[in-house]
């Protein structure tokens, strides 16, 4: 599709940013984005200088899981467009030089799909049901699950039909498991990244990756909640039923061939919760390529924290043949400016409270959150590898941890008995315009509500404001795209007073990066000249939460 010579490791360092299409830009005024929404944005987009778009999921879909939920692989849902859309989609990214990756899901299917609606039709023991996983039930008349599985989502993580027999599904009802034993499961998926790659998208961001081969050899065996675990808990020889089994990378490696046939190759990027041990093989060359880390996410915002967590990231990308992904923020998780602004002592259990009281208990204190977060966001673009950003953290949009219950519709909400409010709070349409029917994301309203304080986070009101997180991620980006050299990183430890608050590292070309995460300012090092700041320096210091890039000549 593009005219440049291909480059095969165009991704290594790459900027992703992420669009989850209903809530990014709504072109024809029915409350949900769509993917002609999106086309008309791409030139800010451009213009904010990501090398490339992940498109969250926009085929067809009953929305039960926002669309995680597909009903068919290979087409677009009509509330969100057309095919047609979607390849002027593509034209468009190419004329701006940006590259668009899409996201595919192979762990369940939507209950609509139409192979889950054949094996609904089917008797128990019909081969149209082995594209799932159908069970008898256990205890008298088969009336208990097969399984003491809980699902991702709360509840059972199996639904029994009228017919008797059970199916799983591991996270809601209307997303059965796929059963990946299953020849024609396998070659399904390889005709749908052949489709998408043909209409020119570079890659795939790989959903649940290390949920697809379970073992399934009966009896099978109860191991109650697969809900939250600790990736660091699962077995290190890969013998747990249902994540993470060596099975796995046979699938994948099937997958790299695919890639291969096309250039530049395809990529993937793989969404793995497993031990760190054993991430490697997903983001090996033979495999997707990359595999997201999320213990940068997760890590405490204190120094000797994120060094062990960016030390470790680079080793383990290293050793994979991959490069390191950085994330703070995406769909799935209370954004950066918020989980910042929260007492560093909350755990992720702590934050659903925090998500369940509104907001409003423990209070968040916004301007901190927001001064950390962009002295975060400077931090991980200036580390070696990709990062991943998700739309409006680069207007520092906060969670919106209040929206009525009457709203919510992540199906957390409702499978868990009200007790986890669920992800709505990120997913909430974007601000463009300071004012208007849903700040500009479309004439239609919105299909969460946005509240009041996202007119004065719109692109409109911090476009050409100096000192706006807006502005400040796009000189980040700007920079970031003239200094970026190889791979290395080179911790420096003793410039200025040595102090354990801050990070401070050299990239090639002069480039360096340090990160005041303590609660004292920090003398500047001697001799280097400040191009970029998260927040105001005073004076020679670096204040508190503050990350600056500097030049050493
Ligand atoms: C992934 C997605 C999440 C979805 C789940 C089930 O974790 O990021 O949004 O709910 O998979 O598909």
């Amino acid at each position: 599709m593009t005219d440049q010579p291909s480059d095969p490791h165009w991704w290594r360092q790459a900027v992703f940013y992420q669009i989850y299409p209903r809530s990014f830009a709504d072109s024809d005024a029915d409350g949900v984005g769509d993917l002609p929404g999106v086309i008309s944005r791409l030139p800010f987009l451009a213009d904010l200088g990501v090398d490339a778009v992940w498109l969250s999921p926009f085929y067809p879909s009953a929305l039960a899981d926002g669309g995680y939920d597909v009903a068919d692989y290979r087409d677009v849902d009509p509330r969100l467009g057309t095919l047609d859309d979607f390849d002027r989609l593509i034209a468009e990214a190419d004329r701006l030089s940006l590259k668009v990756m899409v996201d595919i899901v192979p762990n369940h299917t939507s209950s609509d799909h139409r192979w889950f609606q054949e094996a609904l039709r089917a008797a128990p023991g019909d081969p149209a049901r082995d594209r799932y996983v159908f069970r008898a039930g256990r205890g008298p008349d088969g009336a208990l699950p097969p399984t003491d599985w809980v699902s991702c989502f709360g509840g059972p993580a199996w639904t029994r039909l009228p017919d008797g027999q059970w199916y799983l599904h591991l996270f809601a009802p209307e997303q059965p498991d796929l059963n990946w034993d299953h020849p024609e499961v396998r070659a399904d998926f390889l005709t749908t990244l052949r489709f998408w790659s043909d209409r020119g998208v570079a890659g795939f961001r790989v959903d649940v990756a290390h949920g697809l081969a379970k073992d399934l050899v009966d009896p099978l065996r109860d191991i109650g909640d697969v809900r939250g675990y600790d990736p660091e808990d699962l077995p290190e020889d890969g013998s747990h039923p249902l994540w993470d089994r060596d099975e796995v990378h046979g699938i994948f490696r099937e997958w790299r061939k695919v890639f291969d046939e096309y250039d530049p190759p395809r990529i993937g990027v793989a969404e793995a919760w497993v031990r760190d041990a054993r991430r490697a093989p997903y983001a090996s060359p033979d495999e997707l390529g990359q595999a997201f880390n999320f213990d940068f996410l997760n890590a405490p915002p204190s120094a000797p924290a994120l060094r062990a967590v960016i030390d470790g990231a680079l080793s383990a990308a290293r050793e994979a043949g991959a490069s390191a992904t950085w994330v703070l923020s995406n769909h799935d998780v209370i954004r950066h400016a918020s989980r910042l602004a929260l007492p560093d002592e909350l755990s992720r259990a702590d934050r659903e409270t925090w998500l369940l009281a509104d907001g409003r208990e423990p209070v968040a204190d916004r301007a901190l959150g927001l001064r950390r977060a962009r002295a975060a966001t400077l931090l991980m673009l200036a580390l070696p590898g990709s990062s991943y950003l998700y739309q409006g953290e680069e207007l520092g949009l906060p969670e919106v941890a209040d929206l009525p219950r009457s709203a919510l519709q992540d199906p957390t909400w409702e499978r868990s008995g009200h007790q986890v409010k669920g992800r709505d709070g990120c997913r909430v349409p974007l601000p463009w315009t300071r004012s208007g029917p849903s700040y500009g994301f479309g004439d239609g309203g919105s299909w969460l509500p946005q509240p009041e304080s996202f007119g004065e986070l719109s692109v409109e009101a911090q476009e050409g404001v100096a000192g706006s997180t807006l502005e400040l991620y796009r000189e980040a980006l700007g920079l970031r795209g003239q200094l970026l050299g190889d791979e290395g990183l080179e911790w420096l430890d003793s410039v200025g007073q040595p102090h354990a608050g801050v990070l401070h590292f050299r990239r090639s070309n002069g480039w360096q990066c340090l990160s005041n995460l303590s609660a004292r300012p920090v003398q500047l090092p001697a001799g280097s000249e400040v191009m970029l700041s998260s927040g105001p320096l005073t004076g020679d210091e670096v204040p508190p939460h503050t990350t600056v890039w500097l030049l050493w000549p």
